[in-house]
């Protein structure tokens, strides 16, 4: 395939959608074609499902299947295609999340999941990840300044913890895919230096 999939990770509150509309505008400004695109969802029929999983309360078990069942339509219906139309897709959230939410956060065995999702992508890896470390108590702080229910309360923390752990521990294995950013620092800095990231991978990859 020709095309490159980009995804961007973090915890609730790191500023993913932020920077990711930001890069939208500054690389189309530029004229690259690019695809922007979110897990759950980016398709009609993962976007109902994602109305689900984020509206309800859900066995841990079924919300697992559920976002693997999303991903399935998400890779075959939108990133494939894409990439083999030779477009750039970025997508909010993949696979990795599903190691850190299911697996670290919610205690669900890594062989399950890792199957569940293999059966599901049949082994898709984006080219290039971004994960936003931030801050447990900076995501809370800015989730509170946002005026939406904040997922990050006391008894949440722990949960978000553990999500955190789970990205180290992806960093670790994935160290060449996937490339960190400070997302504690301020939303503008945070930007251009995930900006820059993607120039230099588009430099290796001679994409002008
Ligand atoms: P997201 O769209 O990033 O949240 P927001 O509504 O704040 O933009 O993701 C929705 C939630 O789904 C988020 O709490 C993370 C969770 N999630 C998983 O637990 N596993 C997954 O595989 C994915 C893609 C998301």
């Amino acid at each position: 395939m020709k095309g490159k999939f980009i995804t961007i990770e973090g915890i609730d509150g790191s500023g993913k959608s932020t920077v990711i509309k930001y890069i939208n505008n500054y690389l189309g400004k530029l004229g690259y074609d690019i695809i922007l695109t979110r897990e759950p969802g980016g398709t009609e029929i993962s976007e109902n499902i994602r109305e689900i999983i984020v509206n309800k309360k859900i066995d841990i078990k079924t919300e697992a299947l559920l976002f693997a069942a999303s991903r399935r339509e998400h890779v075959v219906n939108k990133i494939i295609p894409a990439l083999k139309n030779n477009k750039i897709i970025i997508s909010d959230r993949f696979l990795d999340s599903s190691i850190a939410y299911q697996v670290y956060g919610r205690g669900l065995k890594k062989e399950d999941i890792l199957y569940i999702n293999n059966f599901a992508i049949e082994g898709l890896t984006p080219d290039f990840t971004i994960y936003l470390d931030v801050d447990i108590d900076v995501a809370s702080s800015r989730l509170r300044n946002r005026l939406v229910n904040n997922v990050l309360d006391n008894e949440n923390k722990k949960f978000y913890n553990n999500v955190k752990k789970g990205y180290v521990e992806l960093l670790k294995k994935y160290n060449n895919r996937i490339c960190v950013v400070d997302a504690n620092k301020d939303q503008e800095c945070v930007k251009e230096i995930v900006i820059k990231k993607i120039q230099e991978k588009f430099k290796e990859w001679q994409i002008n």
